[in-house]
């Protein structure tokens, strides 16, 4: 067989080809990391604005959606956020957490990437990065991988090109279409942790472009209590995103704009201040133009004291489970990750291998597991690059 031999091929130098590289060079393997482009990690760069938010210590499975629940249970315990801030507070890379268990970095997310990098050339790692991968190969138990017209073979490969998000830097179904290629069943991917988009009937809303309120969105049993944001599109903030990942087409969410206000709020704030025109009472809990826009829907206007306490009561409850319609999401462009994916099913829980295709592994994003906002997501790709590092 021609071309340079190694012991793994690992396609993507993202945030679980690092992780897998790192891991597997450690333990003395020979290992090919590979990415089309020119420098590895870039979603690590431009995550959690510039600091990324690399891990979050509430980690558990029930973060993640994935067909199978159970799937990422035994990587996420035996690679831990702790595992990984061991590795942050030895390379003196100082951190803090933000809110809801979200670690950022004090500076800078390329300190991570350096990291990675480091503990890759302390493991021996030999990287291709900046060229394409024209062909991979399948014959006699190798896999021969062709970059710019060179073989590179080994006995083991590892899908972690990432997913669909954010197509302008470089994302690609590169994983999946080789996972078809050698027979494995992948879930239907969609984007997620990405804005709605609202149509002409909401126009309302739209109008409120840049207005922001912590709410509770609902989907189903599912619910989030986080900011939300009004955009000229439609709706985000972290807990329209969040609950963007659960959401189906031509289903409502419903959002809770009073998360902290009393049952019969309404009715003491008319007993309180008579006077008080309904959305000015409205702006005491939210930000005045959206209290104009829902009192404006709800049809209430006036004094509170000229409203029937019914009204009030209804009005409340319906403040509380306000029902938006979605047409859309603003898709892969504007989406954080992808959820769907190679399916869990054709992988083992403990190595990421593949049980039909000996030496074929599948890690990180690429995979039907899809975390939560804040920092999960990297928390699933240092864990399955881990379990699938030790394995190789
Ligand atoms: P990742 O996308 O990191 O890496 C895949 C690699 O494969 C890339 O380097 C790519 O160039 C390469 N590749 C793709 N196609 C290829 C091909 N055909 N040939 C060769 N190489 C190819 N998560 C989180 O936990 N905290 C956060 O703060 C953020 N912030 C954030 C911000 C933004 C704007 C986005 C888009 C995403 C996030 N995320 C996040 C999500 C997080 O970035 C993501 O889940 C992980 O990077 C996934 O790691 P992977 O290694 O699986 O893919």
């Amino acid at each position: 067989m021609s071309g340079a031999h190694y012991d793994a091929i690992i396609l993507g130098a993202g945030a679980a080809g690092l992780m897998a590289a790192l891991t597997a060079g450690q333990r003395g393997r020979r290992v090919l990391l590979v990415d089309h482009a020119d420098e590895p990690g870039k979603k690590i760069l431009i995550s959690g604005g510039g600091r990324c938010n690399f891990t979050n210590i509430h980690t558990a499975a029930d973060r993640y959606i994935s067909e199978n629940q159970h799937f990422a249970r035994s990587a996420l315990a035996r690679y831990t956020p702790s595992d990984f801030l061991e590795m942050v507070n030895r390379h003196g890379i100082a951190w803090h957490e933000k809110t809801l268990g979200q670690l950022f970095c004090d500076h800078s997310a390329r300190q991570i990437v350096e990291m990675l990098m480091a503990e890759c050339r302390d493991g021996g790692v030999a990287f291709s990065f900046g060229l394409p991968v024209t062909a991979v190969d399948h014959a006699d138990g190798m896999f021969r991988v062709t970059i710019d017209g060179r073989e590179h073979n080994a006995p083991s490969l590892v899908l972690a090109t990432g997913g669909l998000s954010i197509p302008k830097m470089g994302a690609t179904g590169f994983s999946l279409d080789l996972a078809r290629k050698f027979g494995l069943p992948v879930v239907q991917t969609r984007p997620a942790l990405v804005p709605f988009t609202l149509g002409e009937d909401e126009a309302l809303f739209r109008s409120l472009s840049g207005v922001s309120t912590e709410v509770i969105t609902r989907w189903g049993k599912t619910a989030f209590r986080e900011a939300a944001l009004f955009t000229h599109k439609g709706l985000s903030g972290p807990a329209m995103l969040q609950i963007s990942s659960y959401w189906q087409h031509r289903t409502a969410i419903a959002v809770d704009f009073l998360p902290d206000a009393a049952n019969d709020w309404l009715i003491e704030e008319k007993r309180a201040r008579p006077r008080s025109a309904f959305r000015t009472a409205l702006s005491r809990r939210l930000p005045e133009r959206l209290a104009e826009a829902l009192a404006e829907r709800l049809q209430l206007d006036g004094e509170m004291a000229t409203l029937r306490d019914a009204d009030l009561r209804k009005a409340q409850g319906q403040l509380a489970r306000w029902p938006f319609h979605p047409n859309g999401t603003e898709g892969y462009a504007k989406a954080e990750v992808m959820a769907g994916g190679i399916s869990t099913k054709a992988l083992s829980q403990k190595t990421m291998a593949s049980a039909k295709v000996p030496g074929l592994f599948a890690i990180g994003e690429a995979v039907d597991v899809t975390g939560w906002l804040g920092g999960y997501n990297f928390q699933w790709a240092w864990a399955s690059g881990r379990a699938a590092g030790e394995a190789l």
